[in-house]
């Protein structure tokens, strides 16, 4: 069965590629026939060539679009060590003062003292961030339930909703602003300071996501108080100890250190959360929404269902319509074949995370929602190996309680008239807004 995504085509300039010749993956427009191209890319060129995009001059970008592909990558960073590592590594042997490195933001700062080889990426990953977002994330959940309940509560009332400014976009900013410890009346200034961090995934040229000079300029000035803002953060929770991310970042003694972070690193870490932790989720909620309407049946489904199948729902829509499409962030360290394309070293591969969960050789008919697909959770759209996405258990929470608490408070949801679909540039999946119906259940 083919992708039965919305037919936007007519949105853009781009038309939708019906031979591997008409692909393209990262020019404007693009975004409107991903899940059209993906089948072209499995069948002509899984390994897909993009001539002269390679890191240094004279070396390609590769992309790939196999499930076993990328799952081989990802679980082997010596033989594909990710872009960054090297250059990060380079600067901790050398023992350089990260606070006098001109243009290194605070999260690269700290990645160079705090995880430099993959030993270290681990164990930051298990003492700093898993308490919080990982698998301590269950900790959480009554606070979400909260923010979900509050969010409905806003617009019960109504029976048309734009559902990504009312619900999909405002969780994830609440929750993430709760697990970090700021003020819940800072998130206006928070998104847009989210926004900035995230600018080259959204206006970014090509698969390695470039911004202009004018453009990062531009990114330095919006993120302008972000850095004093989290100090003064970082100040008052040493201070006034709280329940909280950052409280606990200024206290816990980092094992493989044996001493506490500085505040530059505990802004690093604060970045990498807000880089990570806002749009991936908002884009997962609104995608799923979108499949929910395009399936007549099954909100009901979903309401009689209880938890395990909601849990199964969200799966397979992050399977269906992964938030981060691709990234290119591995390289090769020596010459390799994939599918029977030669790789040489050093070339950068794009790791296609939404092609991968629609590979037909991995997932029976990959574009049809099925409930009861065994193991759904094999899916890439967090990545997986060593360095899996740090935040995967909160998100998985808020998509969970979003299901439970919608499926509980309403009795259906579709789309209202005139929803357009189109995209939003860059290499995330989400569409601008979504207008939605609903009907509340009926209170006595
Ligand atoms: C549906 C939601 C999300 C998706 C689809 C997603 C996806 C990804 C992917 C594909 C990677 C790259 C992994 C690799 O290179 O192998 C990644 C990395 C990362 N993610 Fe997520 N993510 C999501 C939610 C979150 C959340 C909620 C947070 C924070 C609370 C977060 C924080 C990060 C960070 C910090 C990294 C970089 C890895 C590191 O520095 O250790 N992500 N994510």
């Amino acid at each position: 069965m083919k992708n039965e995504k919305h037919p936007n085509h007519f949105l853009t300039d781009m038309k939708c590629p019906v031979s591997l010749e008409e692909v393209d993956l990262f020019s404007p427009g693009a975004q409107e026939h991903w899940y059209d191209a993906y089948p072209i890319l499995h069948e002509s060129a899984p390994v897909y060539k993009l001539e002269g995009e390679g890191i240094l001059p004279g070396t390609d970008g590769y992309v790939l679009t196999k499930h076993e592909d990328i799952n081989t990558v990802v679980r082997d960073p010596e033989r594909f060590p990710p872009l960054m590592m090297e250059a990060i590594k380079e600067m901790a042997d050398t023992g350089v003062d990260v606070e006098k490195v001109p243009n290194l933001n605070a999260m690269s700062a700290s990645m160079v003292t705090l995880r430099p080889d993959m030993e270290l990426w681990r164990l930051h990953k298990q003492e700093l961030t898993d308490p919080w977002v990982g698998p301590g994330a269950k900790r959480h959940t009554e606070m979400i339930t909260r923010h979900v309940d509050e969010l409905i509560d806003n617009w019960i009332d109504k029976e048309e909703i734009e559902f990504i400014s009312e619900f999909a976009r405002p969780l994830p900013q609440r929750v993430m602003a709760s697990v970090l410890g700021f003020p819940q009346e800072d998130i206006p200034r928070l998104a847009e300071w989210g926004e900035a961090q995230v600018k080259s995934f959204v206006y970014g040229r090509g698969h390695l996501n470039k911004l202009n000079e004018d453009e990062i300029r531009e990114q330095f000035v919006l993120l302008d108080g972000f850095k004093e803002y989290v100090q003064e953060q970082v100040e008052d929770k040493r201070n006034n100890p709280k329940d909280d991310m950052i409280t606990f970042l200024t206290q816990v003694t980092y094992s493989p250190l044996g001493r506490k972070l500085t505040d530059l690193e505990v802004n690093g870490v604060v970045y990498a959360m807000i880089i990570g932790g806002l749009e991936t989720t908002q884009y997962a909620i609104e995608e799923q929404a979108q499949l929910i309407c395009e399936h007549p049946g099954l909100f009901g489904q979903l309401k009689s269902g209880g938890s395990k199948l909601i849990r199964q729902f969200t799966e397979e829509g992050m399977r269906m319509r992964s938030p981060t499409q691709g990234l290119s962030t591995r390289r090769t360290s020596q010459e390799e074949i994939f599918q029977g394309v030669k790789i040489p070293a050093g070339s950068v591969l794009h790791l296609r995370w939404a092609a991968a969960n629609t590979d037909p050789d991995e997932f029976e008919c990959p574009f049809e929602l099925r409930l009861d697909r065994k193991a759904v959770t094999r899916h890439l759209t967090f990545s997986a190996g060593p360095r899996v996405c740090p935040g995967a258990g909160i998100s998985r929470i808020e998509q969970q309680v979003a299901w439970e608490r919608l499926t509980e408070r309403l009795d259906e949801i579709e789309y209202a008239p005139g929803n357009k679909f189109l995209h939003q540039p860059g290499i995330m999946l989400g569409t601008l807004e979504l207008k939605l119906l609903f009907k509340a259940v009926a209170t006595a």
